[in-house]
Parts: structure tokens; C-alpha cells; sequence
């Protein structure tokens, strides 16, 4: 892939659309969402991400998209610095398809995100035992959460909420091929694999400094009890998101969605709850969907937390 190349936009993409005729960019069945590297060429992206050579001591950062990526990213921080501190740099710096420029995180030793499927990893670092931890959300929380989210950059429209679990979430569209394949592939590989340290967002809320020890420990960083309750405070959810206003030096939300005229303010630090679903589904469409997880994850032991 060059290095840089400005993207020239259609207009009729950005614009606030109908979810039903919402265009991903897509590689075969893989659709993803409206990011340079993805409109530029989806396969090459994919493919220059899968090549990647990273650093001997990076860590990915594994999720589904709205699954609690900003906040584990700055716990990952804390404890690797050793200090209960903000990082002064966003975590859209090391969101490896969102940078127009992917090759900087050639090489990158720290700790990188992403949100492509596992077989679109960098190669190098998953065959070489490199360290992931992945971070598992309830489907109907993360499904209000990407929908909030799809609104509040000006993708889509607010009241679509029952359209888009059907068009863009359950559906063939779904992003990154959608909350159940995503996530039935990681749990699988990290049942196999003692490089991936699985989270899950309902256990780091209710049990915080517990799953903190969890992952001091998956990255081998000797800390004290004070230490994670100071990371537990810092990192709760009104810090984090007073914190994500003042702190950072950096401006890269705001950069990515400027590139691709989107609102460059959009929403991250929403709610932060266990069952924020309950005011979005119907009965009707709860229903659907638990019938819809039930056929699609019977495959799978996933104990997950709903309410
Ligand atoms: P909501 O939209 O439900 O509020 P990501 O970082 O992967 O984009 O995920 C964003 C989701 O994580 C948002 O969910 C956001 O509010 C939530 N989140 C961020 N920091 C959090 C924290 N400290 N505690 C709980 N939830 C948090």
C-alpha cells in the first residue's frame, strides 16, 4: 500500500444515509466500515494489516467495535508504565486501520488496536507466541453502543434502531462480519492459545480490580494492591470520560473523521452500563435476537452477562 494517498470522497457516501442502502466497503463477505485503508482497497488493507511486522514486545488489542477498547486501552497503559496516569496520547494514535498511513505502526512496539476478525491478525505476531488480549461485550449492549455511534457521527439516523440490528448487525453487513463470527473465533482461539488473555466488559465493571490483577498478570508487570486501585478509580467511567476531554495532546478522533467528513466530536464515552439495551429492543426484537444468539452460539460456552 503507498504510504499516503488523500481519498477522494463521494459525497453521497458520508451523507447521513437510509441503513438499507448504507455501503460498506467490503472484501467478498467481509464488510467494514467506512475507514480510509477500507475505502482505498478493503483486500489490501486487510492484507497489509495481516502483514504486518510488529515489534518483538507489541500487544493487540482485540474487540469488537464499542466493546470497551478506549478503556482497556488506557488500563493496558497504566500497568505497563507502572503509574496511575492518563496517557497523553488517544487511542485512535494506535488504531491500526483508522491511520491513513498504516505503516507506522510498522515495527510499533507498544500496544495496537484493532477490530479485524482474528485471521486478519498480523501473522507475524500471532505465529510468533506475541501477546493479544481481547475483550468480549454482550451483543444488545455493543449493538446500541455501535448504533449510538454510527448516529453521532452523522452515518446514520436515530430512530433506525431496529433496522440496523437487522440490516447491519444481524445481516450479511454486519461490520467486521458481525458480533457472533467476530467473536465465536476469539473465544475459540483463546481457549487454545495462552498468548490471548480473554476480558470481558460485564466482568471489568462489576469485578474491576480483580480483572486488572487478571491482566497485570497475562502482561507480566509486577504491581501493588495500591497501584490497581488507583488504575480502578482513575479508569472509572466519569473519570475516564472527563479525562478523554482534558488530557490528550492529540486531536486523532477528530483528524479521522474530518477525513472522512463525518462530526468530528462524535460520542465514545456514552453511558457505560450493563443493560443500556433494555430502552433500545422491543419485546418483539429481543426476542428475535435471543432466538437469533441462541441458533448462532449454541456451538459456543460463553457465560455472559446481559443485565
Ligand atoms: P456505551 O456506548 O454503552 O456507553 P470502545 O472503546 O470499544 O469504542 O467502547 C465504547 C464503550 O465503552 C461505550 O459504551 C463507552 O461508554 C464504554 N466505556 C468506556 N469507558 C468505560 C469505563 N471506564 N467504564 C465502563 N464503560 C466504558
Amino acid at each position: 500500500m503507498p504510504p499516503y494517498i488523500p481519498l477522494i470522497i463521494d459525497e453521497k457516501i458520508m451523507a447521513y444515509s437510509d441503513v438499507r442502502d448504507l455501503e460498506w466497503p467490503n472484501y467478498e463477505d467481509l464488510y467494514l466500515p467506512k475507514l480510509v485503508p477500507f475505502l482505498r482497497d478493503a483486500k489490501q488493507a486487510l492484507q497489509y494489516i495481516k502483514d504486518l511486522q510488529l515489534g518483538k514486545d507489541a500487544i493487540i488489542l482485540a474487540t469488537y467495535p464499542r466493546s470497551g477498547t478506549h478503556w482497556i486501552w488506557e488500563i493496558t497503559g497504566m500497568l505497563l508504565k507502572g503509574k496511575a496516569e492518563y496517557s497523553k496520547v488517544s487511542r485512535e494514535q494506535v488504531f491500526v486501520e483508522g491511520l491513513s498511513d498504516m505503516s507506522q505502526m510498522q515495527s510499533y512496539n507498544g500496544v495496537i488496536s484493532t477490530h479485524v476478525p482474528f485471521e486478519w491478525l498480523p501473522k507475524q505476531h500471532v505465529d510468533n507466541g506475541g501477546k493479544i488480549i481481547y475483550v468480549v461485550r454482550n451483543p444488545k449492549d455493543t449493538a446500541v453502543s455501535i448504533h449510538s455511534f454510527l448516529c453521532s457521527i452523522g452515518l446514520i439516523r436515530s430512530n433506525t434502531f431496529e433496522e440496523f440490528i437487522h440490516e447491519l448487525y444481524l445481516g450479511r453487513k454486519a461490520m467486521y462480519g458481525g458480533w457472533f463470527e467476530y467473536n465465536k473465533s476469539f473465544i475459540q482461539e483463546a481457549r487454545r492459545r495462552d498468548q490471548i488473555l480473554m476480558l470481558s466488559y460485564e466482568k471489568l465493571k462489576r469485578n474491576t480490580e480483580a480483572e486488572i490483577r487478571r491482566l497485570a498478570s497475562f502482561l507480566g508487570v509486577k504491581c501493588t494492591e495500591g497501584l490497581i486501585t488507583e488504575i480502578s478509580e482513575l479508569t472509572s467511567f466519569s473519570k475516564l470520560q472527563q479525562a478523554d476531554k482534558s488530557v490528550r495532546e492529540d486531536k486523532k478522533m477528530a483528524d479521522i473523521m474530518k477525513e472522512l467528513q463525518l462530526n468530528e466530536a462524535p460520542t465514545v464515552y456514552r453511558k457505560g452500563e450493563i443493560g443500556d439495551w433494555k430502552n433500545y429492543f422491543t419485546v418483539a426484537l429481543n426476542e428475535e435476537f435471543d432466538k437469533a444468539y441462541a441458533e448462532r452460539m449454541n456451538d459456543v460456552d460463553l457465560q455472559i452477562e446481559f443485565e
